[in-house]
């Protein structure tokens, strides 16, 4: 197990390469899920480094999934988006997983806005619809805060009372209304993956009060909460989780969620320029 000092140097270190190459202090910073791919497209871009050029940092193996840092603003607000992320069953280790949150913390940003797609648990959600995290399930996946503390990122205990941050989700509500953009709230449970969930799985997430399930951001939400970020999460429902329609594949949620791509960017969008 790596020590305290370890991982801080290991972040503190990517941060050191990111900044030999730019000086952007990103207010917001930005993890995009599935169905927002081109989200580039949205930001006036003043800098992109490849995770590639970056020493130490975790680089995806999954189809669809690009690796780069693209430093830039939304409306007047200067965000750092990563146009893709690691997962924990690509076996890095959890800490590699959370490394880029808390990059883009040490980089200045003090909101982490979280996306991506997922299985809808609650019988009244469809694919293509939109739900605000007010809460998560992180017992199926492992505590990125296990080993010892760094004292510089946070406190040992954090408080997880209030993860997803009150004022934001107020924002990200009355935006869904003017957009006209319907948007249920609930609660998302990240598993492991990278196997979908058996319908038994989803039976017992649904009576667990899980509302959405996926393979990330809870790790992420649970560092940024531990570095004092402010946080919201929005998921894209892509598919009906198992059991309760077609079989899954990775390419149909893939394309579900693209499908969604254009409302979805709208609403980060519209949101963003608010923050
Ligand atoms: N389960 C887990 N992860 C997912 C799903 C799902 O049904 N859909 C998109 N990501």
């Amino acid at each position: 197990m790596a020590t305290a000092k370890e991982v801080f140097e290991k972040v503190n270190g990517c941060v050191e390469a990111i900044r030999k190459v730019t000086d952007f202090k990103p207010k917001v910073a930005l993890t995009l899920g599935s169905g927002l791919g081109n989200y580039a497209s949205q930001i006036d871009i003043k800098c992109e480094i490849p995770y590639s050029e970056i020493p130490g940092f975790p680089v995806s193996t999954v189809p669809g999934h690009d690796g780069r840092f693209i430093f830039g603003y939304v409306g007047e607000t200067p965000v750092v988006c990563m146009k893709g992320r690691v997962h924990y069953y690509e076996g890095y280790d959890i800490s590699d997983v959370v490394l880029p949150t808390r990059v883009m913390r040490m980089l200045g940003a003090e909101i982490l806005f979280l996306t991506n797609a997922s299985g809808g648990i609650n019988y009244s959600f469809n694919p293509g619809d939109f739900m605000l995290l007010t809460d998560h399930v992180s017992v199926f996946a492992p505590n990125p805060l296990i080993g010892p503390n760094v004292d510089e990122f946070g406190t040992r205990f954090p408080d997880m009372s209030n993860v997803y941050d009150k004022d934001l989700m107020k924002i990200v509500k009355d935006t869904a209304i003017e957009d006209k953009i319907y948007l249920h709230e609930g609660v998302y449970a990240q598993l492991t993956g990278p196997s979908f969930e058996s319908p038994a799985e989803i039976r017992m997430l649904r009576t667990l009060g899980v509302d959405a399930v996926g393979m990330s951001t809870v790790v992420e939400a649970i560092v940024g909460n531990h570095m004092g970020m402010r946080i919201c999460a929005i998921s894209c429902i892509s598919n009906l989780a198992a059991g309760m329609g077609d079989p899954l594949s990775h390419e149909d949620v893939q394309k579900a969620a693209d499908k969604s791509g254009k409302l979805f960017e709208k609403l980060v969008t519209d949101c963003i320029k608010k923050f």
